[in-house]
C-alpha cells in the first residue's frame, strides 16, 4: 500500500518534472564568460551560470576558477595561466593606499581592462573556440567589465548577448540601450554622490563624466578595437564590426543594483536590476562555527576583508592591533584569516581560512560585520541586517563605504590610520547605539522586498531574449541615435534659423527701409526748407 502512495508520488514527481519541462520550452546552447580573475566577480557570476545549468541548459564556461558543483552540461574552459593582477598591481600598494584620484581609478580600470582581456583571449582553449567551425550557441553571456573585445563572440557566433554589471550602473550602460544619463541628477559610477547635489558637485560629476566618455570612446574603445582584431580577425570573415557598434547590439543588461539602496535612474526595458541575486537562505554552519555562533551570549563580531585581500597580506602590526582591540570586546570574534600559524589568541577568537560568509551573517547572535566595503558583502550584510564597520582599500569600496555610513547602518574607518581605541569604540558603538540596528534592519525589509527572487528575474530575462532572437524591443531607437539628434540640437539648428528669416531678418530690413525712408524724409524736408529760404 504505502509502496504504491511511493510509487504513485514518484510517477506524480516525474509528470511534474515533464510538464515543467514542455512550459519551459527547450534547452538552450549558452556561451558563460567571466574573464576577470578576481574571485569576488566570479562567485556572483557563477549564481547565474549553476540557475541556467539547474534550468536544463547547457553552459561553456570560459573563467578563472573550476567550478566546485561540476554538472553533466557544463563545460569548462579555464584561462591557464590566471592573470596575476597581484603581480601588476602590488596588494602592498593597497593597504597603504588612500583615495587614489577618481581620474587615477578610471585609468588603472581600462588598464586591468585591457590587460585581463588580452591574457584570456591568448588562451589556447580560447583560441581553439574563436577558431572553431561546427560551434553552435543560443547566446553569449559576458561579464560588463572591461572586456568588450569579447563581445565579438556574439558576432562569431550570430548570437544575441547579455551582459552582467557587477559593479553597478554606469553611464556607457545607458547610452548601450538608447538613454543619455542625466549628469543633474545621476553621479558617476565611482562618486559618493546622492542624486541632490550641489552647483561644484555638479560641475565636477560632468567633468569626470565628459572624461569617462570621451577617453573611453576615443582611447579606451580604439584600444579593445585593435586586441578584438588581433584575435578575432581570421576566425570572422568580412570586416570586423566596431566594439563601439557591438556594445549598442548588447539585447539585455542584468545590472546588480537594488531600487532600496540605489538611486532612482531613468531606465530601459534592456536594464534589469538584480541586486541581491547571490544571497540564498542560510544553510547549517559547520559544527564548530555552529556552536561558537550559538554560545556567544554577547554576540559576535565577524571581520572579513573579502576574497581578493587576504588578511594574511597585512602589515604584522596591524594584525597584532587588530588581535588586541578583538581582545577587548564582550562579544565573541569571527576573523576570516587565512593562515592558521597566526600566534596566540585572544580566547574570544576564532580564525578561519575558509568562512560561509552569508550563512554567518544570517545567525541571530551575528552583531557587527567588519568588511573592506566590497559590494557583494555589502548587500548581504544589508539583507541579514547587521551593521557594519567598513574599512574600504579600493576601487568602489569606498563608494559603498560613504553609501552605508549615510544610510545609517554603518561606520568607517581608514586602514592606515587604525589604532585599538578606534576599532574597540566604533564596533562598540554600532552595537550599543540603537539606531545602526534600527536603520540596518528598515534596510534589510526594503531590500527583500521583491516580486520575485532577482536570480529567477535574471533567468526569466536570459531565456527571454533568446525566445525572442535578441529581443530589439527592449531597447530604444535612442542607442543608434547621433547626439545632436538625440539632443534635439538639430531642430535647435532650425527653430534658430526660422527665427533668423522671419523676426531679425525682417526687423533689420524693416529698421533698414525705414531708416532710409526717414533719411529721403529729411532730405526732401531740407530741400523743401532750402528752397523756401
Ligand atoms: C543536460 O542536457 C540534456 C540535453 O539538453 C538534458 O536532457 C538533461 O536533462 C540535462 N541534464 C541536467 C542534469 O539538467
Ligand atoms: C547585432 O546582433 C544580431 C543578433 O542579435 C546580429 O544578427 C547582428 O549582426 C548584430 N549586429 C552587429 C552590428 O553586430
Ligand atoms: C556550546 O554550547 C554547547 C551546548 O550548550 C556545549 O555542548 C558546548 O561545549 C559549548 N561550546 C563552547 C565552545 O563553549
Ligand atoms: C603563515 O605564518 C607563518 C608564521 O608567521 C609564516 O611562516 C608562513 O609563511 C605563513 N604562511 C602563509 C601562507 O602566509
Amino acid at each position: 500500500m504505502q509502496m504504491q502512495m511511493q510509487l504513485q508520488s514518484r510517477s506524480l514527481l516525474w509528470l511534474f518534472l515533464l510538464v515543467i519541462n514542455g512550459l519551459g520550452g527547450n534547452a538552450y546552447r549558452i556561451l558563460f564568460m567571466g574573464p576577470f580573475p578576481a574571485p569576488s566577480h566570479w562567485m556572483w557570476l557563477e549564481h547565474f551560470q549553476r540557475d541556467l545549468l539547474k534550468r536544463g541548459h547547457e553552459v561553456t564556461s570560459i573563467n578563472n576558477h573550476p567550478t566546485k558543483t561540476p554538472h553533466e552540461n557544463l563545460t569548462e574552459i579555464i584561462l591557464n595561466p590566471t592573470f596575476d593582477i597581484p603581480k601588476h598591481f602590488p596588494k602592498k600598494n593597497i593597504f597603504s593606499m588612500r583615495f587614489a584620484s577618481d581620474f587615477q581609478n578610471l585609468q588603472m580600470w581600462w588598464l586591468i581592462g585591457q590587460m585581463t582581456t588580452e591574457h584570456a583571449l591568448q588562451d589556447v582553449q580560447v583560441q581553439r573556440l574563436i577558431a572553431s567551425q561546427d560551434e553552435h550557441y543560443d547566446l553569449v553571456i559576458l561579464e560588463q567589465f572591461f572586456h568588450e573585445a569579447f563581445l565579438m563572440f556574439g558576432q562569431k557566433f550570430k548570437c544575441p548577448v547579455v551582459t552582467i554589471g557587477t559593479m553597478g550602473y554606469a553611464d556607457n550602460m545607458d547610452h548601450a540601450m538608447g538613454i543619455l544619463t542625466p549628469w543633474s541628477v545621476i553621479p558617476h559610477l565611482l562618486l559618493p554622490h546622492t542624486d541632490q547635489m550641489t552647483f561644484t558637485q555638479r560641475v565636477y560629476n560632468t567633468y569626470l563624466s565628459v572624461y569617462d566618455a570621451a577617453m573611453r570612446r576615443w582611447w579606451y574603445l580604439p584600444r579593445m578595437q585593435q586586441i578584438a582584431e588581433k584575435y578575432f580577425g581570421a576566425a570572422i570573415k568580412g570586416a570586423l564590426p566596431h566594439v563601439h557598434d557591438l556594445e549598442r547590439n548588447i539585447s539585455l543588461m542584468l545590472i546588480n543594483s537594488h531600487r532600496s539602496v540605489d538611486l532612482p535612474r531613468p531606465s530601459m526595458p534592456g536594464l534589469i536590476n538584480v541586486g541581491g541575486a547571490h544571497i540564498q537562505p542560510a544553510k547549517e554552519l559547520p559544527h564548530d562555527m555552529q556552536n561558537f555562533l550559538d554560545n556567544a551570549t554577547h554576540g559576535v563580531v565577524y571581520f572579513s576583508l573579502g576574497s581578493y585581500m587576504k588578511s594574511t597580506d597585512m602589515p604584522p602590526e596591524k594584525t597584532a592591533q587588530i588581535l588586541q582591540a578583538f581582545g577587548k570586546l564582550k562579544q565573541k570574534v569571527l576573523w576570516k584569516y587565512e593562515n592558521a600559524s597566526i600566534g596566540q589568541l585572544p580566547a574570544n577568537v576564532m580564525i578561519s581560512k575558509w568562512m560561509p560568509q552569508n550563512d554567518i551573517l544570517a545567525h541571530a547572535n551575528m552583531k557587527v560585520f567588519i568588511t573592506h566595503g566590497g559590494i557583494f558583502g555589502t548587500q548581504e550584510g544589508i539583507y541579514w541586517g547587521v551593521p557594519m564597520l567598513c574599512i574600504p582599500l579600493y576601487g568602489d569600496q569606498h563608494r559603498n563605504t560613504i553609501k552605508s555610513v549615510r544610510e545609517g547602518y554603518a561606520r568607517s574607518l581608514v586602514f592606515s590610520k587604525l589604532t585599538v581605541d578606534d576599532l574597540v569604540r566604533n564596533i562598540e558603538a554600532l552595537i550599543y547605539e540603537p539606531q545602526y540596528k534600527r536603520s540596518a534592519l528598515e534596510v534589510s525589509q526594503r531590500f527583500r522586498d521583491n516580486p520575485m527572487h532577482p536570480l529567477d528575474e535574471a533567468s526569466f530575462w536570459i531565456e527571454y531574449i533568446i525566445r525572442h532572437k535578441g529581443a530589439r524591443h527592449l531597447k530604444s531607437q535612442g542607442a543608434f541615435l547621433p547626439l545632436y539628434q538625440y539632443l534635439l540640437l538639430d531642430i535647435l539648428g532650425c527653430v534658430l534659423l526660422a527665427l533668423f528669416l522671419t523676426v531679425w531678418l525682417p526687423w533689420r530690413m524693416l529698421r533698414r527701409v525705414h531708416r532710409w525712408w526717414s533719411m529721403a524724409a529729411a532730405k526732401a524736408q531740407a530741400q523743401e526748407v532750402k528752397k523756401q529760404l
